[in-house]
């Protein structure tokens, strides 16, 4: 695939959107930007006291490197600052460009499909139940270290997923065009698959 060709993936978080992405990315040998890094990067600088709008428009590429992105604490912070409609529109050029870039590439965030990229050439709705996702996100958490429990997992799942689908500026929604994907009893393996046809059923046009 040699011209630009953009697959959107957006849905709630520990949907399975990262998954999903990184297999249809290997499978059709495209590039692929976790846009929710971007938002986790400013927040992680805003916990360290800086303004987030000027994090935002400051962002480099060590930025994204930070080991330390994927804590409860940055995702909340991430949502937070995700609000914010100046932080938003200094990260769009570069997913504009991302999407673009020849080749091909799959985004995965909130709203490449309705925002970002509302011309992608296949959207993808990727969501489970808050308990799937809390439970899948407890996992991640308990096996790199962190000590926390699914009553507290799921209610920060919550409150991000409600921030996010709440806000005046692109909130979470699917496409109109948008393939919906619910992975809550769907393994890896089914949940990549779905995808892997729904990105074919497009080429093949
Ligand atoms: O990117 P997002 O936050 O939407 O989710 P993810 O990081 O891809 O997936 C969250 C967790 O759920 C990971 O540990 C995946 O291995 C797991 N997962 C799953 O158990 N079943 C699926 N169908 C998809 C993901
Ligand atoms: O991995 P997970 O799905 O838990 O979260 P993420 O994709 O890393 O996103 C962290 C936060 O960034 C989300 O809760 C959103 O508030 C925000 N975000 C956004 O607003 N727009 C995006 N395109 C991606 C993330």
């Amino acid at each position: 695939m040699m011209s630009p060709f953009t697959v959107a993936i957006d849905g709630p978080a520990a949907a399975g959107k990262g998954t999903i992405s990184k297999a249809v990315a290997a499978h059709f040998d495209l590039a692929h930007l976790d846009t929710g890094l971007l938002y986790r990067a400013v927040g992680a600088r805003m916990l360290t006291g800086e303004d987030p709008i000027a994090a935002a428009q400051s962002l480099v590429a060590e930025d994204l490197e930070n080991p330390d992105l994927r804590t409860a604490d940055v995702a909340r912070a991430a949502s937070k600052v995700a609000v914010i409609p100046e932080v938003r529109a200094a990260l769009l050029d570069f997913q504009r460009a991302f999407a673009r870039r020849s080749g091909g590439a799959v985004l995965d965030g909130r709203d490449i499909g309705t925002v970002i990229c509302p011309q992608a050439e296949v959207k993808l709705f990727v969501t489970a139940s808050a308990e799937v996702r809390a439970q899948r996100r407890l996992v991640e958490l308990t096996e790199r270290g962190f000590e926390t429990d699914f009553n507290t997992v799921l209610a920060d799942v919550k409150a991000r997923d409600d921030r996010d689908m709440n806000r005046a500026d692109a909130p979470l929604r699917p496409a109109e065009d948008a393939v919906l994907i619910d992975t809550s009893d769907l393994s890896i393996d089914a949940a990549v698959a779905r995808a892997v046809s729904a990105v074919e059923a497009v080429r093949e046009r």
